[in-house]
């Protein structure tokens, strides 16, 4: 059975931190994967996170089942986390493994309750959206997204295509921090995209897995809480992994808002789909969450940390521009400073890419995307120059 296998093609972006791992070079700079690093290159665990972890192995008396949705509390506190108030009677949700488990059970959703449904990507997007998407047969689009020439929004191209969308497509959008790219629409433009899917009947898909990353954490949520007020359905996969820097334990939710009529129907297809591919999600970094977000003191230092974090990205954004200046002799990389989140991308061509990394030891995806965190104030000029010795 098993000699009727292909070989996979290797993910582009975990490939990478395999290579670095290999590289002996000991001022390699990794901007691969989308983990944050500070300025001494380590992912912190953050302060938050470890006070609840102590709190729970002193309380903690047993770790029988929860619930195939997960425990009732967290999912309460990531709908409230992300979309406020007024939302609980709309919302059905599940735990899920990680973001990526999110995303993973609302296509399943999507297939299951619209088997005709079309998923519309933004071009680019994620390479795990359409991985999966085609891996579960599902018919796709794309929609033109980036503007190659400005490396912002390819707004009237993006406007054209979701004109395409057909009533009950599922549609989706980076609610903040749009990866690979930075480049994010504008709340002008939200307001529109959303008039012209609610014209076309869509579904929206909402991604977000960067909040407290870009703007802020309500100001990243934003958009999202405006797409939740104005349709009827609407899915949102989120993540913990960045905003809590809880990756390995695997924390997301699937949010699926609904009519209040039909919301114990929904959450019994969420149960269902946990149970069909896991049974019950994992509950450790949801614990912890929980613990966070319900605790007023634990709420606050760890708003403060994700600030932090946040500021420290906007400045090496912003030294990064400055230094591309300089090293440069033009304003091509001003955007850098402009964009938001973990990644820009700088628009270099893949040969320049690759010489970036054999020259220089500087490991970013091939579409040259890169990850901010992964600089720091020593490593900006290195960057920069680099970049502008393969121009
Ligand atoms: C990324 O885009 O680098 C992150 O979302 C990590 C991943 O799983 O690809």
């Amino acid at each position: 059975m098993l000699e009727a296998l292909n070989p996979q093609p290797q993910d582009k972006i975990l490939q990478l931190i395999a290579m670095f791992r290999e590289d002996a070079r000991t001022d390699k700079i990794d901007l691969g994967v989308g983990v944050y690093k500070d300025a001494t290159g380590l992912t912190p665990v953050m302060r938050a996170i470890k006070a609840a972890e102590k709190k729970l192995w002193e309380t903690e008396t047993t770790k029988t089942y929860t619930g195939l949705a997960g425990e009732p509390a967290y999912n309460a506190a990531m709908v409230q986390l992300i979309l406020g108030a007024g939302f609980a009677d709309r919302a059905a949700s599940i735990a899920t493994p990680g973001g990526t488990g999110a995303i993973r059970q609302a296509l399943e959703l999507i297939r299951m309750a619209n088997p005709a449904a079309k998923v519309w990507l933004s071009a680019p997007t994620w390479p795990n959206h359409p991985s999966i998407v085609k891996f579960l047969g599902m018919p796709m689009a794309e929609y033109r997204y980036f503007d190659v020439a400005s490396s912002g929004i390819d707004f009237a191209g993006l406007m054209a295509d979701l004109a395409g969308v057909a009533a009950g497509d599922a549609v989706l959008l980076h609610g903040c921090c749009h990866n690979p790219t930075g480049a994010n629409l504008t709340p002008a433009q939200w307001d529109e995209v959303i008039a012209l899917l609610q014209a076309k009947k869509a579904v929206p898909f909402v991604d977000l897995a960067y909040q407290g990353f870009g703007d802020g954490l309500d100001a990243d949520a934003e958009a999202t809480r405006k797409v939740a007020a104005a349709f009827p359905e609407v899915l949102i996969a989120a993540s913990c992994s960045k905003n809590f820097g809880i990756y390995r334990e695997r924390t997301g939710v699937l949010i699926a808002l609904t009519s209040p009529e039909r919301k114990a129907v929904v959450q019994g297809n969420l149960n269902f789909l946990n149970r069909q591919n896991y049974s019950f999600p994992p509950d450790h970094g949801a614990r912890l969450v929980t613990m966070i977000l319900e605790d007023a003191a634990l709420t606050a230092d760890w708003k403060a940390e994700l600030e932090e974090t946040r500021l420290n990205m906007l400045t090496l954004r912003q030294q990064l521009a400055d230094e591309l200046r300089k090293a440069t002799n033009s304003d091509r990389f001003d955007f850098v400073a402009h964009h938001r989140g973990m990644f820009s991308r700088l628009g270099l061509t893949e040969a320049q890419v690759v010489r970036l990394r054999e020259e220089a030891g500087i490991y970013m995806v091939g579409d040259s995307r890169i990850n901010i965190a992964g600089l720091n104030a020593q490593t900006v000029p290195v960057l920069a120059r680099a970049i502008a010795a393969v121009l």
